[in-house]
């Protein structure tokens, strides 16, 4: 795989999947490490998962996606086909434990056995604790958190079976870091970081490697913040590398956690 430094020049948090899978950003595409993998990717149709997508379908993994925006996730399904990739997109909400149960079994259906899974699906939402509601709460936990836990059950005991997986959580620095206004999605954050952990221990005996990113502030859409200094934060592709690394990562062994900063200081 190569080395190629964070932010290493891109300006924009679009991900073309066509110039992703040439450019040297993506991995050698001729080295097809995760040829017959099946990868389920949550919140795959846009940002950081987006690239995460692109970037297991140039390792050669068939790619499902999921989200909410229909149009969005079409768009991405087709990029990743254009590219050579088996891809399969289906609108679900991981909020939901019916639409979860039903991505898992057409995903199986559609592409086979799920591999890889990596929980993506996210959501910003900054603020003093007591200026947020009881809903907000609800609804930050349920899609940061409770989602893991509810995607996990639905694709741990298929993986069990077979002896073998991959699971990465996408974290934060903010799941290892405190500020100001970041109660509710540190709160997601943190216990993401000791579901991953505990999770890592149960699985670890039955072939299943669990890992956690924890990247800084990356340039996506993520928490309607606005368009960020994209020299001074973190790509979508540098997530999407880190991801592969961890996945081409030697059988008997597994990275638990990687902390992911910009090379320049923000
Ligand atoms: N951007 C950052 O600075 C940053 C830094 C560290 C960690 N992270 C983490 O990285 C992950 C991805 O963030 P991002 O920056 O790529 O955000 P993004 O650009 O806003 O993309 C979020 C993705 O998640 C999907 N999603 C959100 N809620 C969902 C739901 N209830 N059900 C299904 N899909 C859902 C979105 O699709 P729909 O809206 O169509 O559902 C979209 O595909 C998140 O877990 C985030 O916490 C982000």
């Amino acid at each position: 795989m190569e080395n190629v430094a964070p932010g290493g020049g891109r300006t924009s948090s679009m991900v073309n999947i066509d110039e992703a899978s040439r450019s040297g950003n993506t991995g050698n595409p001729l080295e097809k490490r995760l040829l017959g993998k099946v990868a389920l990717v949550t919140g795959g149709s846009r940002g950081i998962g987006k690239a995460i997508a692109a970037r297991l379908a140039a390792l050669g993994a068939a790619v499902a996606i999921c989200g909410r925006n229909e149009v969005k996730l079409q768009e991405t399904r087709s990029g990743l086909e254009t590219s050579g990739a088996r891809a399969f997109a289906m609108k679900a909400d991981v909020t939901s434990p019916r639409e979860i149960a039903a991505l898992v079994s057409k995903t199986e259906e559609q592409l086979g056995s799920i591999n890889i899974l990596v929980n993506n699906a996210g959501i910003g939402m900054f603020g003093a604790v007591q200026e947020k509601t009881e809903r907000d709460w609800d609804l930050v936990m349920n899609t940061n958190l409770k989602s893991v836990f509810l995607v996990c059950r639905e694709v741990v005991p298929r993986m069990m079976a077979a002896k073998k997986g991959d699971i990465i959580n996408i974290s934060s620095l903010a799941g290892k870091n405190v500020f100001a206004g970041g109660g509710l999605y540190c709160a997601t954050k943190w216990g993401l970081q000791g579901l991953s952990g505990c999770m890592a221990e149960d699985l670890r005996g039955h072939g299943i490697r669990v890992s956690v990113i924890c990247p800084g502030s990356v340039a996506t859409e993520f928490g309607g913040r606005g368009p960020k200094d994209a020299a001074k934060v973190l790509q979508a592709e540098d997530v999407a590398h880190a991801v592969a690394m961890v996945l081409t990562q030697g059988p008997q062994s597994f990275i638990s956690e990687v902390q992911l900063r910009p090379v320049a200081k923000p």
